[in-house]
């Protein structure tokens, strides 16, 4: 296997931000598999399918084509060859993502898509369940923590960025109900590998998370 630095947390809080500028600085790939989990639940709303009717999801999972493509150091989701990307950051896509990622046959083929990408680069993959259950022979784990607060202000601003507002305390409460279910699901819940690093982002700049992973992956790679 490639060599894989595994980034698992609850939303929001610092793995994108964190993934992404670590898999440039190392010239390696950056996996984000929230995306596909997003880009399947957009397919499912926008064909007007019950999110609800696992034998409905079930029977279009394998239809579905997902991929991710570096665009001028930009990572685009391909939906069926379309470009998504702009379309699976709302909190409608966030709680409908968490709610498809419930379904075992979902994740399976998610995690399969997954493994083929580790199959072919060293990456930086971040998400739910990369240190238990994608990649749990990853040559570094971190499992990123931060107080709900300070996710929701993150959130918050990222959206107010983009030109959406929306109200801080429903985010708030959207982000704790999200976690709840991703953490209370039977199949790959989110958790902490027993040899992940934790990391508590809730004081951190975002250069400083940055920091903590490349000097790990300095580490590891030398040896040491
Ligand atoms: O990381 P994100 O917010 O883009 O993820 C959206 C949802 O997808 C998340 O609430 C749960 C699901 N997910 C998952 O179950 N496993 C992963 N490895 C990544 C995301």
């Amino acid at each position: 296997m490639n060599f894989v630095i595994a980034i698992d947390g609850p939303a929001a809080s610092g793995k994108t931000t964190t993934a992404k500028e670590v898999a440039k600085k190392l010239n390696i790939t950056y996996l984000d598999t929230g995306a596909m989990y997003r880009a399947f639940a957009y397919y499912v709303l926008s064909n007007s399918m019950d999110i609800e009717d696992e034998d409905v999801i079930n029977g279009v999972v394998e239809k579905v084509k997902i991929e991710l493509e570096n665009v001028d150091g930009q990572i685009r989701v391909l939906l069926n060859k379309e470009d998504v990307s702009d379309r699976i950051r709302n909190e409608m896509i966030s709680q409908a993502a968490s709610k498809v990622s419930t379904y075992p046959k979902v994740r399976e083929h998610l995690v399969k898509l997954q493994r083929e990408v580790g199959e072919k680069y060293p990456l930086v993959a971040e998400g739910r369940d990369i240190g238990t259950v994608v990649f749990p022979k990853a040559d570094l784990k971190f499992f990123f923590d931060c107080s709900v607060e300070e996710r929701a202000k993150r959130r918050y601003r990222e959206y107010l960025e983009k030109g959406m507002d929306i109200d801080i305390e429903k985010l708030k409460k959207e982000i704790i109900e999200r976690d709840n279910r991703d953490r209370r699901r039977e199949n790959a819940p989110l958790r902490m590998a027993e040899d992940a690093i934790l990391i508590d982002t809730t004081n951190l700049s975002k250069e400083e998370q940055i920091d903590i992973v490349i000097q790990e992956a300095k580490k590891r790679k030398a040896g040491l």
